[in-house]
Formats: structure tokens, sequence, C-alpha cells
């Protein structure tokens, strides 16, 4: 055994606002044992989303909160050191739910088998798991972007608009993405092959928008909210239709960051245009779809359609840090933690 200690990061307190160090603590206990039927699992990949900001606060949500010193919560993509689980080998590769931290003991339940030799394990947190399926779904279910169909996407280099943009592009609709910065922006024309991509920080942000989509807004893919939604809402055509799948701007409750827009002027403008929002929550409502996703998905993917970028931070320790930083925009693409770095060097051997 390469370490007699598992590192985890706590919840120290909820946060007020933006989250800050001192609200998570990085705590270390002996290495678990894991029991009959049971295995010890070695986290080498930390996938850090938006949502757990969610389980930092105690506000009513559709799942339950962390507590104040519980483990914060999060995806994992994982190495089997011992086992006693029918079904998983040493050094076979998983995905899992274990949180921040080093080592977890499991008896299997939920957790997914990646195999031996798996190409590229931390995939399975982003373009080929919960991302690029809450993008496939959200575009294609809730979307349903037609031929001639404009659609706009937000945080359209991120782990979920990156897979939306291509999708769309896939099938041949006019794209429109929304970043932060120059770089970011380039990427999404360049790499991902956006019709346009626009700055939010941008002053004209509204005007240069209307330029970008001539025709209007068919689809729009929120996952932004705030200053993002108010320039997209006055171009929205009648019928469009608004996967609503986050608004990452008002998670830290910022009142800078919120719409400008009154309820009234929305409700008003939905019932005029007939425009159809839909919220939705990937695995509480599609969860029966995941095969089919994870299919067409790897099909695209190995065939070149479906290029992804990952950010990746090195160390445990880092992760407070990283994930503040993906609530001011600082990651550029999928942000995952790489934990055991020596498993995860063998990886890509
Ligand atoms: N409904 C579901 O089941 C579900 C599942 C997964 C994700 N989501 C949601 O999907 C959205 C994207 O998640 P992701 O995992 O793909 O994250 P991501 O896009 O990889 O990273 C978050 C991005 O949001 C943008 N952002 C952050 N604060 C912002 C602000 N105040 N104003 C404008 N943009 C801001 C930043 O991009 P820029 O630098 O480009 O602004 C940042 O890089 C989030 O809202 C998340 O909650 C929902």
């Amino acid at each position: 055994m390469s370490k007699a200690t598992n590192r985890r990061i706590v919840l120290a307190s909820r946060p007020v606002g933006a989250p800050v160090a001192s609200d998570f603590r990085m705590e270390t206990e002996p290495l678990p044992s894991p029991n009959e039927g049971q295995m010890l699992l070695r986290t080498v990949y930390l996938s850090l989303d938006p949502y757990m900001r969610g389980r930092m606060s105690d506000a009513p949500s559709y799942a339950p909160p962390v507590s104040i010193g519980g483990l914060m919560v999060g995806a994992t993509v994982s190495r089997v050191e011992i086992s006693d689980v029918p079904g998983f080998a040493v050094g076979d590769w998983v995905l899992s739910q274990n949180g921040w931290q080093d080592y977890a003991i499991s008896d299997g339940s939920g957790v997914l088998n990646l195999g031996a030799h798996p190409a590229r394990p931390s995939y399975a947190l982003g373009v080929l798991g919960m991302p690029g399926f809450t993008a496939y779904m959200g575009l294609l279910d809730i979307g349903q972007p037609q031929p001639g169909e404009t659609v706009v996407v937000a945080a359209a280099t991120g782990a979920v608009g990156s897979v939306v943009g291509q999708i769309a592009k896939l099938k041949d609709r006019r794209v429109v993405g929304i970043a932060g910065g120059t770089e970011k922006c380039r990427y999404a024309v360049e790499e991902l092959g956006l019709d346009a991509c626009l700055d939010h920080r941008s002053r004209k942000l509204k005007e240069e928008l209307a330029e970008a989509c001539p025709k209007g807004i068919d689809v729009y893919y929120e996952n932004v909210g705030g200053v993002v939604f108010d320039a997209v809402l006055p171009l929205l055509n009648a019928r469009a239709r608004i996967p609503l799948c986050g608004v990452i701007a008002n998670y830290n409750g910022d009142p800078a960051a919120e719409s400008k827009l009154r309820i009234s002027q929305v409700m008003s403008t939905l019932l005029r245009r007939r425009i159809r929002v839909q919220g939705f929550i990937i695995f509480e409502d599609y969860r029966s779809h995941f095969g089919e996703f994870q299919k067409q998905m790897k099909e695209w993917f190995e065939a070149g359609k479906i290029k992804y970028r990952e950010d990746i931070v090195s160390g445990l320790e880092n992760a407070p840090e990283a994930f503040m930083g993906l609530l001011q925009g600082k990651n550029f693409g999928k942000l995952v933690v790489g934990v055991a770095t020596e498993t995860w060097a063998e990886s890509r051997n």
C-alpha cells in the first residue's frame, strides 16, 4: 500500500456568497480497510462540477446538502486496490461517487466498472459521462433544433456547453456560443466549429448577439442566467425552446449577476412568443437514456466528430481553489482534479 492515510476535504462552513478557502477543511484519517464483500478504491480523478455549490448550501434542493463537517460530494474515477466484490478485480478502473478524498470503501453499489485498460479513464467524468449526457438530452430532447434554426449556447467552452455546440453543428444548425473572454471564443469558433462566439463581458453583448443571430434564436441552451439571459430574451423567436440546464451566474447569490429583467416582462415575452422553457436534472429525468447516449457519443467521439478539452488541476489539496475558480470562469474545459498523479501517469502510457 503506497499510503497509510486517507485525506478528505470536508465542508467547514456554509458559504455566504462565493465560497472561500475557509469553507473547506482537509482532514486525515487512517486508511480504511475493506471488510468481506467490499473493495478499497483509490481516487485517481475527481470531477469538480457547479452543482457542488448547491450542496454547500442548506437551501431546499433536489438533493440533500452536505452537512457541516461532511465529506464534499463528487464523482470520481478510481482504481481498485483490494477487492472482495464479484466483478471488480484489482487494477480495474471504476466510476463512482467517492467525493473529495484519496480512498473509499465500496460494496460495488452504484459503481460502474470501466475495465482494466480504458483508453481515457477521466473522460467518464466529462464528454462520455454526466456533462456529455446533459448536453445530449437537453439539446436533442428539449431543444429539438430543426433545420434552418439558430441555436445559442451559454458557457460554450465548458463541459456541457462545448458538447451542446458541437452536437448542434453535427445536426447542421447555425450555432452561436457565449463564453468568457477572447481565448475561449476563439477556441469555440476555430476548434469546436461554432459559427460565432461572443464574450459575455462585452458591454455590447446585446447588439453583438443580435448581429450574430439575424434570424433570431430558436433554441437557447441555458447554463448561465443573469446578463446572458437578458441579452437572449429579446431575440427569441416564436415557439423557441429553452433547455434550462443551469443558472451558474446565480449560484453565489451575487446581486450584480442577477438578471435585470422583471419577472412580468419575462413572463409576457414567454407567453406572447409561445416559448417553452423546461428545467431538467439529468439523472432524475433521463437515467433510462444513458445507454443510448453512451453508444452515440462513443461513435461520434471515435470518429473525431466531437472534440473535448480537460482542465486538469493536480493534487487533492488544490480542489477548493479550483472549485472556487470554476464559479468565476477560470476553468477552460472540463474541470478535473488529478488526485493520484502516479496512477494517472500510468493511465496515459
Ligand atoms: N441540469 C443538470 O442536470 C445539469 C448537469 C450538469 C451541469 N449543469 C449545469 O450546466 C452548467 C454548466 O456546467 P459545466 O459542468 O459544463 O461547467 P463549465 O461550463 O465547465 O464551467 C462553468 C462555466 O460557467 C461560466 N460561468 C461561471 N460563472 C459565470 C457567470 N457569473 N456568468 C457567466 N458565466 C459564468 C464560466 O464559463 P465562461 O468563462 O465561458 O463564462 C465557467 O467556466 C452549470 O450551470 C451547471 O450547473 C446542469
